[in-house]
């Protein structure tokens, strides 16, 4: 507990995914590698720790392509790591997500039998995430990559997802997204809220003291130090029913842009609630110097500008009074989108599937990316409104509510259906980069 409680990061042992902000705008794609023999996974470990890079490396040795990569508890598995090993990482990674579907609202059509497979059939062992500025550079640096893991008899390539980020930035349902991120101690990369004081750094990396003071620590200590959770999940955003809902529950096109602001606590833009409460501010919106300068307690308890059941507002309350502890559940965020976007002003689905490929990092699973699913995501006990969901990605049976505080009378919306459906996923961890060296020594 607490020895070394304010550390300087090793940043040359971190993988440049976990800290680096990504460029605007990118493409991305997530591979999943199923290990079939143990050596050749090793193998696999070394060739791609060649091109991993570390967070503070200024280059990459594919060029623009960043290269990041992770592994699921069966992944450690099927490269042999010890059990005494396996055993020392967090019991709700040992579990992967699959098994946590009940706690995470992962029921009816999010639930794991409907997943894409091979997602949460246990056979995702490796998750390679490459990104890159344009499609050209990205195929250019994986094809080398290809090459190499086709050699390799014993692991296989069985799942790739493209995405990418529009030069708006802006996610499925048209909002700007990549916009607030925690300020970490001793990373180097300045938080979005000038009003946030920087977390401890492990909160984000094992290995260093925490905000509970307490130090995670794996065996042997390499494996862990400097590595991190990450969470997968592919979820498919329903774009034309969440435009026909707005519509149908708005006077007007003004007015569906303030509902929409409200049930974000952002609009469209960018630009939040807490700033500009009636009417959009695109400069303010893409201002990251100003987009995210803001708390709640002090300027609107209440929730009159940003409602305390807007996204924004339940994943991240800042100082606003909830049960609880705002700063113990934070995390990285990187959204990046799939499929086509849908054609402004189409209201009729045209069955594509089109949404967020969502990955949280952090160094806690249980009290970060789940407690914020299941109690701030599918409940509103935390801020004293009941069963009420999450109105944007809210899950876990029947229609939801939400209620935008207005004087003289509240604003309350009814019957919202679920807009986003879990398609898959898989808790991984991001080892570092002598980690990833441990795990291709491997003997036997
Ligand atoms: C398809 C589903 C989702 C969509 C469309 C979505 C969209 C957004 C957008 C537009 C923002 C505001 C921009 C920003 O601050 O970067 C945001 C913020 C955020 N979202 Fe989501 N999100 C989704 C799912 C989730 C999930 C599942 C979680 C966590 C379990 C989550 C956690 C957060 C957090 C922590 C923030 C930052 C809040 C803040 O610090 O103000 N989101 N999201």
């Amino acid at each position: 507990m607490g020895e070394d409680s304010n550390p300087k990061l090793e940043l040359d042992d971190i993988q440049s995914g976990v800290l680096r902000p990504r460029p605007t705008p990118y493409v991305a794609t997530y591979i999943a590698f199923r290990i079939d023999d143990r050596k050749a996974g090793r193998e696999l470990m070394r060739r791609v720790a060649r091109v991993v890079t570390s967070a503070d490396s200024p280059t990459s040795p594919l060029a623009d392509t960043w290269v990041s990569v992770a592994l699921t508890y069966e992944g450690f598995k099927a490269l042999g790591v010890p059990q005494d090993s396996l055993d020392s990482f967090s019991w709700e990674f040992r579990q992967g997500m699959a098994a946590r579907a009940d706690e995470l609202g992962d029921t009816g059509e999010s639930a794991p039998e409907n997943w894409e497979k091979p997602l949460g059939t246990g056979d995702v062992h490796v998750v390679l995430v490459a990104v890159s500025p344009d499609e050209g550079r990205l195929e250019a640096a994986l094809e080398p990559a290809r090459q190499t893991y086709r050699q390799l008899s014993g692991v296989e390539a069985i799942w790739r997802q493209n995405c990418h980020a529009l030069p708006t930035e802006t996610e499925p349902f048209g909002f700007r997204d990549g916009i607030s991120h925690p300020a970490i101690e001793g990373s180097g990369v300045p938080g979005s809220n000038p009003k946030e004081r920087p977390l401890k750094a492990g909160e984000f990396v094992l290995g260093y003291a925490d905000e509970l003071g307490g130090v995670q620590k794996t065996v042997p200590e390499v494996l862990g130090r400097n590595g991190t959770y990450v969470v997968f999940r592919k979820l498919r955003q329903r774009v034309a029913e969440f435009r026909r809902y707005l519509k149908a529950n708005a006077n007007g096109p003004e007015d569906e842009e303030l509902l929409a602001a409200k049930m974000m606590g952002r609009w469209r833009s960018g630009a939040p609630l807490a700033l500009c409460p009636f009417h959009d501010d695109p400069a303010l919106g893409e201002d990251p110097r100003r987009n995210n300068d803001f708390l709640f307690r002090d300027d609107d308890a209440a929730g009159f500008k940003t409602p305390a059941g807007s996204h924004i507002r339940r994943m991240n309350p800042r100082d606003a009074q909830i049960a609880g502890v705002a700063r113990i559940h934070r995390m990285i965020r990187r959204g990046t989108a799939y499929g086509p976007p849908l054609p402004e002003g189409v209201l009729e689905d045209d069955g594509a599937d089109r949404g967020l490929m969502f990955a949280f990092v952090g160094a806690h699973i249980g009290r970060q990316f789940e407690f914020v699913q299941s109690q701030w995501v599918n409940d509103g006990v935390f801020f004293g409104a009941g069963e009420d969901r999450d109105p944007i990605t809210g899950s876990g049976g029947g229609p939801g509510a939400f209620t935008a505080p207005r004087r003289p009378v509240r604003r309350r919306i009814q019957g919202i259906p679920q807009f986003v459906v879990t398609r898959g996923g898989e808790y991984c961890f991001m080892p570092g980069l002598r980690a990833l060296k441990w795990l291709s020594d491997l003997q036997t």
